[in-house]
């Protein structure tokens, strides 16, 4: 089904826009987010982050950036750069600690801001954190701005992959592409292959698995995400090995776009 909305706003000078998403909150959508936009900077792109959980910002401490330090130039805002990614979140605009206590209509339009408004330089890819749930975040992300697609996050248990089946579903039903599924924490506690087998079951492409493994933690925690620390680490090149595959089915989405907008104006 393809729902695809006329009215869908893409982000002058921004090729790509790809979001991260799952139902389940805490499977790890910030920690792929941060190591997958440092991964596609790794093999050459111009990459950005876009923290769009408004509610519960972690893209500041998870790259390792101090609170309060989105960069302005008289009244534009522009990205602070960590690990050779542009970041933007409200968590750089907000003393540290500071809750968020914002409805939704407010989340909504407190995203469009850091999308349209913010001075992004020109980028091949801006990746987005979403928050969990099928919230108003990712609905008005998935309604109104025209994003490359969605990876889906989940971890190996059947508590989780249900949800993301549920995150498949409402993408599916709005029309946004789905990039693929990364099976996350892979371990005997939680389980290996879980993710691999959900993305057979729902058709979607299986991008990868990262393991349960302290060395992630810590480079969360500590604002040097595990592909920045060393690109040699087995997480950091499966990490390599998702971008670059999430790369190429990128560019295979444009040139369909373009040979289909060719096709109708001819
Ligand atoms: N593969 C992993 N191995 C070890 N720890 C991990 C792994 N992935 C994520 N974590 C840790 O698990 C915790 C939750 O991860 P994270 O904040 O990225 O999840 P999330 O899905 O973004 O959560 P939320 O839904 O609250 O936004 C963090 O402390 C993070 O460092
Ligand atoms: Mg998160």
């Amino acid at each position: 089904m393809n729902n695809r909305q006329d009215n869908q706003r893409s982000v002058p000078g921004i090729a790509h826009l790809i979001a991260v998403a799952s139902n389940k909150g805490g499977v790890g959508k910030s920690t792929i987010s941060t190591n997958l936009s440092i991964a596609l900077h790794k093999i050459e792109n111009k990459v950005g982050i876009l923290d769009a959980d408004i509610t519960g910002p972690n893209i500041p401490r998870m790259m390792g950036i101090t609170p309060g330090s989105l960069a302005s130039e008289g009244e534009e805002l522009r990205p602070v750069e960590a690990h050779g990614v542009q970041a933007v979140s409200l968590g750089l605009v907000l003393p540290p600690d500071t809750p968020v206590v914002w409805r939704g209509p407010m989340i909504a339009s407190g995203l469009k801001q850091m999308l349209f408004d913010v001075k992004w330089s020109e980028l091949d890819y801006l990746v987005i954190d979403l928050p969990p749930g099928t919230s108003d975040v990712s609905m008005t992300l998935a309604q109104d701005v025209m994003l490359s697609g969605v990876v889906i996050a989940t971890t190996p248990q059947e508590v989780s992959l249900e949800d993301a089946r549920k995150a498949v579903a409402m993408f599916d039903k709005l029309g946004v592409p789905i990039l693929g599924l990364i099976e996350n924490m892979s371990s005997e506690i939680f389980g290996i292959g879980g993710g691999k087998n959900a993305a057979d079951e729902l058709g979607l492409d299986y991008l990868g698995s990262i393991p349960l493994d302290k060395d992630i933690r810590v480079g969360s925690d500590t604002g040097i995400p595990i592909v920045a620390k060393n690109s040699d680490h087995t997480v950091s090149r499966t990490y390599i090995e998702i971008a670059q595959a999430i790369h190429e089915k990128c560019l295979m989405i444009k040139n369909e776009t373009s040979s289909f907008v060719k096709r109708e104006l001819t």
